[in-house]
């Protein structure tokens, strides 16, 4: 049996410009996979680079007045340097330029010409240079690109061509007989009716006296290499092909072709048949994601609507920047990209819940229990349904992993996060330290610090920076963490210091929209300054109860009002409420909700209001508060 092992990929980006979130996305991606596979003890090799050749680098040169290669060693260093500030462990970076890969493009060519399945013949078509690509008179758009939907250039020339259409009932064979070999479905589904037109044989040169930036063809010095015949080669020049053997076959078949929908026809038509012609194996799975948009338009430098992910780092830090990638992109779907969305998202999952985790579990050991981590009691409801939670989460993130729905997997740890929290305010430890129940603290910290432990593993691959200081934060060993303890409960152990509460570990970020806003489930950040406290005594002065809405309509003249009647166990009461905007009032009798019984009476736009309801708001979103179940109206809310 072969050792299991993981090999990924990322598209070798062109070094015509700088890079932007688009190729950040797919290169964060892949190592998020790859490190999740090192944590899982599978030999892993992450491979990334940039491709150098070609007609866009050449343009890219000429404009900036530069050589091709002094444009590709100015550029590929902005690659580099991004690739280490955003933490990507790459085990290789590959450049076609380099003489490791020519060599083994040449030796490649020749083998194939030497075998017939390269030939030489005229050729009069349209050519996409963006693409850099041929087209046939019946594959146009309208006279367009039917890729890019750009103006073509007519082109008349003599060519080299690899014989591809004689594959083409082979890979229709393969696609079907491995439907995991193209994911996800959609694009599988993509090949397959491209398939279903006759395929042409594809031209791998281009004559020196049109492009003379490639690699030359080893066997007509008059040509050189069309750019993505070169670059496609670089999956196996890197990891040995034709060089190291050994190291070759440890590595391929790749286990996975991460790239963006834009070059499904590449890597599942013209890699495939390439492959087959050279008598390898293939890739496991060409992955194709979608892009990232902003607005409608797909985020790329000809539209001119490029996000420069260095600022983004700037402002925001690494983690977050990665963490956003990875959560708010369903692979294989679209995306919007904006900066609000970002902010939200960030606030929410990192500030306001996993940020408010750690400080309140810091607080509490540090205030209560002498800064060391606490020995858990006999486990209680609360304490089982939490820590099903949180291994619920470790299973889905398992599975997110293994099924390429990263999104789903940090929902679910996310979802544990927020069950943490929830157990936090169900528990109060804060009145137990008053009450000096120490062992119920000890419990119940305990089983927060636990989610926390398990949590930040889970998380590690995404964020590495600021889980290991999560971790050290707790007293955990430095170092990554155990895959295996994070399916184990327990694990935390007792009386190991825990850092003194500082700074919080993801600072909300404030900007003009979010600065008057709450956080978004209410909770007040534990180590927030200037947060003024209150007594419980305080706090018991305010009644809240459960209501059930009855009628609900428009206040006239007043476009964010609705006037509610509700069911407040003691009778009906009247309630005016500014959430017009967001709810409709038919969808409103029926709903159990919060309100503020005690408060004093108001007129509002002269109509009377008895009591206030509750809603969680956040960037201009706004929902009301319900409880999880059935209540009788009237029930206390605490
Ligand atoms: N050089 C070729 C790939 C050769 S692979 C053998 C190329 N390079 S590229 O610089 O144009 O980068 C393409 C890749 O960048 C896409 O496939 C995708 O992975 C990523 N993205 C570029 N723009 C993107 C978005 N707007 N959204 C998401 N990813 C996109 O094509």
């Amino acid at each position: 049996m072969k050792q299991p092992k993981f090999y990924v990929t990322t598209p070798i980006y062109y070094v015509n410009d700088v890079p932007h979130i688009g190729h950040a996305y797919t290169t964060i991606l892949g190592d998020v996979l790859a490190r999740y596979h090192r944590l899982l003890g599978v030999p892993t090799f992450f491979l990334t680079g940039t491709d150098e050749h070609g007609q866009k680098v050449q343009r890219a040169a000429e404009a900036a007045g530069i050589s091709p290669k002094e444009q590709a060693d100015r550029t590929v260093v902005r690659f580099q340097e991004l690739w280490r500030r955003l933490g990507i462990t790459n085990d290789d970076f590959i450049r076609t330029t380099e003489p490791r890969h020519v060599k083994v493009v040449q030796a490649i060519l020749q083998d194939l010409y030497d075998r017939d399945e390269i030939y030489r013949a005229d050729y009069d078509g349209w050519y996409c240079v963006p693409c850099e690509r041929f087209f046939t008179e019946k594959d146009l758009n309208d006279g367009t690109c039917p890729e890019c939907r750009r103006s073509l250039e007519r082109i008349r020339e003599s060519n080299y061509f690899f014989r591809m259409s004689r594959y083409q009932d082979w890979l229709v064979e393969y696609i079907q007989a491995h439907p995991r070999f193209i994911l996800p479905e959609s694009r599988r589904n993509e090949t397959l009716g491209f398939l279903r037109k006759k395929l042409n044989d594809l031209c791998v040169s281009r004559p020196k006296s049109r492009l003379a930036w490639g690699i030359e063809l080893p066997f007509d010095r008059d040509f050189v290499t069309y750019v993505w015949f070169d670059a496609l080669v670089n999956y196996i020049s890197a990891p040995g092909y034709l060089s190291d053997e050994e190291r070759f076959r440890a590595w391929w078949p790749a286990s996975y072709h991460l790239i963006g929908k834009d070059i499904l026809t590449t890597h599942t038509v013209y890699w495939p048949t390439m492959l087959k012609a050279m008598g390898l194996p293939m890739p496991e799975t060409v992955f194709a994601h979608g892009w990232w948009l902003v607005g409608e338009s797909k985020m790329s430098k000809s539209v001119g609507n490029v996000v420069n992910p260095m600022e983004f780092i700037e402002r925001y830090g690494v983690d977050a920047f990665r963490y956003f990638l990875m959560a708010e992109m369903t692979l294989g779907q679209d995306a919007a990209f904006t900066e609000e969305s970002f902010v939200r998202r960030c606030n929410a999952d990192l500030a306001n819940d996993i940020g408010n985790l750690l400080s309140r579990v810091l607080k509490l050991i540090n205030s209560h229990l002498g800064g060391q981590t606490p020995a858990p009691g006999p486990e209680g409801e609360e304490e089982t349904a939490l820590r099903d939670a949180v291994m619920a989460a470790a299973v889905a993130m398992e599975e997110a992993v293994e099924g390429m729905r990263l999104d789903a997997g940090l929902a679910a740890v996310q979802n544990a996060v927020r069950e943490a929290n929830r157990y936090l305010e169900k528990k109060q430890p804060w009145f137990m330290a008053k009450q000096g129940d120490r062992a119920g603290l000890e419990t119940t910290l305990y089983a927060a610090g636990e989610t926390l432990r398990i949590v930040s593993g889970l998380l590690y691959p995404v964020m590495p920076g600021k889980m290991a200081e999560l971790r050290a934060a707790l007293g955990l060993p430095a170092g990554e963490p155990s895959i295996t303890d994070l399916k184990r409960w327990g694990c935390l152990e007792s009386g190991r210091r825990v850092a003194a509460e500082g700074r919080p570990l993801f600072p909300r970020i404030q900007t003009e929209k979010t600065e008057a806003q709450p956080p978004v489930s209410g909770l007040t950040p534990a180590s927030a300054e200037g947060v003024a406290l209150i007594e419980y005594a305080d706090f018991q002065k305010v009644e809240l109860r459960t209501a059930r809405v009855l009628t609900a309509e428009r206040v006239a003249g007043a476009d964010k009002l609705l006037r509610l009647e509700v069911d407040s166990g003691d009778g009906r009461r009247q309630i005016v409420a500014g959430i017009a905007q967001h709810y409709r009032p038919e969808d409103l009798p029926g709903r159990l909700i919060v309100i503020v019984a005690n408060l004093k009476p108001a007129r509002i736009r002269g109509v009377e209001s008895r009591g206030m309801l509750l809603a969680a708001s956040c960037e201009g979103a706004l929902k009301l508060v319900t409880v999880d179940g059935d209540m009788p109206p009237g029930s206390t809310v605490r």
